[in-house]
């Protein structure tokens, strides 16, 4: 019990919070070194997203319950519920926000996937992966990479402010917990957060590096 009554529940694991602080952070250093021409600390950072994305799809379906696609990607019907105030309330995502989570892995991954094809004007900078396209397919690759960052970046405005409206308005400090991992409640959640163990963890990082380094060198050994 934490302080007014609330319940302290422990929603986010160590995984899923640093992921989403390096997403963050790396997303901002693609940012500015595509901005500044430092390619190639350009495809470092790709890279480094790739793994975390990576991990985080094998957390997805190995890791603590509330990392679970299965325990948040919900039908319509629970967003309608949530909507409605009939959704009873579980550690995690809410049905609403599980939407814009989704949408922003999957503009992510479209991103990353993008600049690994990737050839630039002169054929000189590219993606590893660009190799096995041409080099028109791989201007068109690049001409996407810049315009599916311009719809990435409208989402993650989208989802600061829903996540400010949570803190502002419904008075969740949904950010304290991100950082923290514990979340309050006004009544107890339903049902208990598992979390996964490190030899999980061990293999998810292993799997993200090993196939991130796979990648990298366009899968030729
Ligand atoms: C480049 C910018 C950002 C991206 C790509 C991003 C992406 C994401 C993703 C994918 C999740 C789901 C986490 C998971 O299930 O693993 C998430 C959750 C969350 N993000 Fe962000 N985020 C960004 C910036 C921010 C910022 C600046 C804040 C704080 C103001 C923030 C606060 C949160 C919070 C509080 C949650 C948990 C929401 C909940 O309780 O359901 N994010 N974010």
């Amino acid at each position: 019990m934490s302080d007014g009554g609330s319940v302290r529940v422990r929603v986010w694991d160590v995984p899923i919070r640093l992921v989403h602080w390096l997403i963050v952070l790396l997303i901002g250093l693609s940012w500015w070194t595509a901005e500044t021409g430092r390619l190639e600390w350009h495809s470092y950072s790709g890279y480094g997203l790739l793994a975390l994305l990576l991990f985080r799809l094998y957390w997805g379906f190995f890791g603590s319950s509330t990392a679970r696609f299965a325990n948040f990607v919900r039908g319509p019907g629970a967003v309608i519920d949530y909507l409605k105030s009939r959704w009873v309330t579980a550690p995690g995502h809410n049905p609403l926000g599980a939407l814009s989570v989704i949408a922003l892995f999957a503009l992510l991954a479209a991103q990353i996937v993008l600049g690994l094809f990737s050839v630039d004007v002169d054929g000189i900078e590219s993606g590893p992966l660009s190799l096995y396209v041409s080099f028109e397919a791989g201007r068109v690759a690049a001409k996407w990479h810049d315009r599916v960052f311009g719809v990435l970046q409208w989402v993650v405005v989208l989802h600061v402010v829903a996540v400010l409206f949570y803190v502002w308005v419904k008075k969740q400090n949904l950010i304290g917990a991100m950082f923290s991992g514990r979340r309050d409640y006004a009544t107890s959640p339903r049902g208990d957060v598992r979390f996964a163990s490190t030899r999980r963890l061990v293999i998810g990082i292993g799997l993200a590096a090993g196939l991130t380094w796979l990648v990298a060198k366009a899968f030729q050994l």
